[in-house]
């Protein structure tokens, strides 16, 4: 029995060497290693031998197993190896095919002017102060000089809720009172913040308006802040934002909440004050309104307007980002439509 093992391992050995296939080497594996295999048997029938030749001959046959089995292993692997090399040749597999693009996420194009804000801002030292969206009618308004009835109201179109005195806020400027409560110390403090965030209109939606947009408010209040403070700054601001070389320019205006009161326009970030559709060919953009802190908004916020001052600002980044890039409809920015979003 010995000498037929041995010739059933070198046979074995022998036919695997020429095996190139996948199915004939399943085929191989079933006739020597599976369970009716010819070693199998072979190693099943030690108990037929007399008793002094069963352990010699029961070694030689689990040795023999254990080297067709790491052949087979051997000459699966080879095999593998051979298939993966034709199917390169042929081509089946094109390694030289771009990969596929990975989908990654980019910011929002008002998400990225907010950020140039934030960085403009921060380097004159100006803190980002966060103010609450659900507002009350009194911080919206009253505080902001506009006691209920004043028509001033009406510039803003409100969305009230169902809770009475609830709105949401129209503009930033009521932020200005939360941020003189909570930074100002009892008006013994001066303040130097930034307030960004969404506000509320009760808007006919269009082209121009939204129902919904961003501000960014502005608050700087000290001891001997005067109104060539507010200019200079601003100025300095559209300088960084838009280049050294812009001219701003201030004309007189009115907010409640300001006295006096002045909108900012800049020189048209596209044509340089030449004049073209985007500036209606009057060569400036208008970018903020602003003013000195009114000296009842100061008291409202705890500062004694005798020995305090102030000025403040409001700027609509949706606005300047339409300018920026040309996009003629703001309803863009809220549609969730990638095909405009993927463009920034
Ligand atoms: N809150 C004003 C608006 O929504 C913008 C504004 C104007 C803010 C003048 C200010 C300011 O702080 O001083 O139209």
């Amino acid at each position: 029995m010995l000498e037929q093992l041995d010739s059933i391992y070198a046979q074995a050995l022998d036919e695997l060497s020429d095996i190139t296939t996948g199915d004939a080497l399943s085929g191989w594996e079933r006739r020597y290693l599976g369970k009716k295999g010819e070693v199998t048997q072979l190693l099943r029938s030690t108990g037929k031998l007399p008793k002094e030749e069963r352990a010699a001959f029961g070694q030689r046959a689990n040795v023999i197993k254990n080297e067709l089995i790491g052949a087979f292993a051997g000459r699966e692997e080879a095999i593998r190896q051979h298939e993966l090399a034709t199917q390169l040749e042929e081509g089946a597999l094109d390694v030289t095919l771009p990969g596929r693009p990975v989908q990654t996420g980019g910011l929002h194009p008002a998400t990225q002017t907010l950020r140039e804000f934030y960085a403009v801002w921060a380097e004159m030292g100006f803190q980002v102060f966060r103010s609450r969206d659900v507002e009350d009618d009194e911080t919206n308004f009253t505080l902001l000089n506009m006691p209920p009835h004043h028509p001033a109201r009406d510039m803003w179109d409100t969305f009230y809720t169902t809770t009475p005195g609830v709105i949401l806020r129209t503009h930033t400027s009521p932020g200005q009172i939360r941020a003189m409560h909570e930074l100002g110390e009892d008006g013994t403090q001066p303040i130097r913040v930034i307030l960004p965030g969404m506000c509320y209109r009760y808007e006919q939606i269009s082209a121009r308006s939204e129902v919904q947009f961003n501000q960014v408010e502005g608050l700087a209040v000290g001891r001997n802040i005067r109104l060539t403070d507010l200019k200079g700054t601003i100025a300095e601001f559209a300088r960084r934002m838009y280049g050294e070389d812009k001219r701003v320019r201030f004309r007189g205006s009115y907010f409640p909440f300001t006295e006096p009161s002045m909108e900012v326009d800049v020189e048209c970030i596209l044509c340089g004050g030449e004049g073209c559709g985007v500036c209606k060919y009057t060569g400036w953009l208008e970018i903020a309104g602003c003013g000195m802190v009114h000296p009842i908004v100061l008291h409202n916020g705890g500062y004694d307007p005798t020995e305090w001052s102030g000025f403040a600002f409001g700027m609509g980044p949706e606005r300047m980002t339409m300018l920026k890039h040309g996009i003629q409809d703001i309803r863009y920015f809220w549609g969730n439509d990638l095909r405009f979003l993927e463009q920034f």
